[in-house]
C-alpha cells in the first residue's frame, strides 16, 4: 500500500511515468488538506496534476491517462464566450450515477471533497463554488 502510494506520487510529480493510474486512487490516497475558501489552493493541489497549473490540459500526470485531461482555460471561448457553469459545476462534483462524458478517469470530486470535509454539506459546496470560481478566472481573454 505504501510502495503504491509512493509510485503515484512519483508519477504525480513527473519523476516517473511508471504505469497509467487510477485517478479516483490518487486523489483519496494523497489529497493534501487545503482551505475550502482557497480555489487557487485547491486547484494547485488537486486539479493541476492533470488540468496543468495554467489549466491548459498539460499536467505532469496527463501523459499517464486515455483521456485527455479537458483544457480548462478556453471553456468560456469553447462555449460561445459564456462561462459554463453548471457543466462546470457537475464535471467537479460528478455524478457517480451517470457515465460522465463517458470517461472514469476525471475523478469524482464530490466524494472526495464529502469524505474530506466529513459530511460537513456546507463546507462541500464552498470548495467546489471556490474551484468553480477559480477555474471561471483562468479563462483566457
Ligand atoms: C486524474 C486527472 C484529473 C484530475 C486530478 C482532475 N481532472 Fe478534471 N478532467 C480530467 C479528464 C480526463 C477530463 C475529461 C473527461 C472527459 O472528457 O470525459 C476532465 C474534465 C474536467 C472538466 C470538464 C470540462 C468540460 O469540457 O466540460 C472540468 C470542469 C474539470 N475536469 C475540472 C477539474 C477540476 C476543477 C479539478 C480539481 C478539483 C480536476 N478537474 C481534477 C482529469 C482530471
Amino acid at each position: 500500500m505504501k510502495l503504491k502510494a509512493a509510485a503515484v506520487f512519483a508519477t504525480i510529480l513527473g519523476l516517473s511515468a511508471i504505469r497509467p493510474i487510477a485517478a479516483a486512487e490518487v486523489h483519496q490516497t494523497l489529497a493534501p488538506a487545503t482551505s475550502p475558501a482557497s480555489g487557487h489552493q485547491m486547484y494547485m493541489a488537486y486539479c493541476a496534476s492533470c488540468h496543468g497549473k495554467e489549466g491548459k490540459g498539460d499536467g505532469p500526470v496527463a501523459a499517464a491517462l486515455k483521456t485527455p485531461p479537458a483544457d480548462l482555460a478556453t471553456l468560456s471561448a469553447r462555449n460561445g464566450g459564456k462561462f459554463p457553469e453548471l457543466r462546470v459545476t457537475s464535471a467537479i462534483k460528478g455524478d457517480p450515477a451517470l457515465p460522465a462524458h463517458g470517461s472514469a478517469e476525471m475523478p469524482v470530486w464530490g466524494t472526495v471533497f464529502q469524505k474530506m470535509s466529513q459530511g460537513n454539506a456546507g463546507q462541500v459546496q464552498m470548495r467546489i463554488a471556490n474551484l468553480v470560481a477559480y477555474v471561471r478566472s483562468i479563462q483566457a481573454k
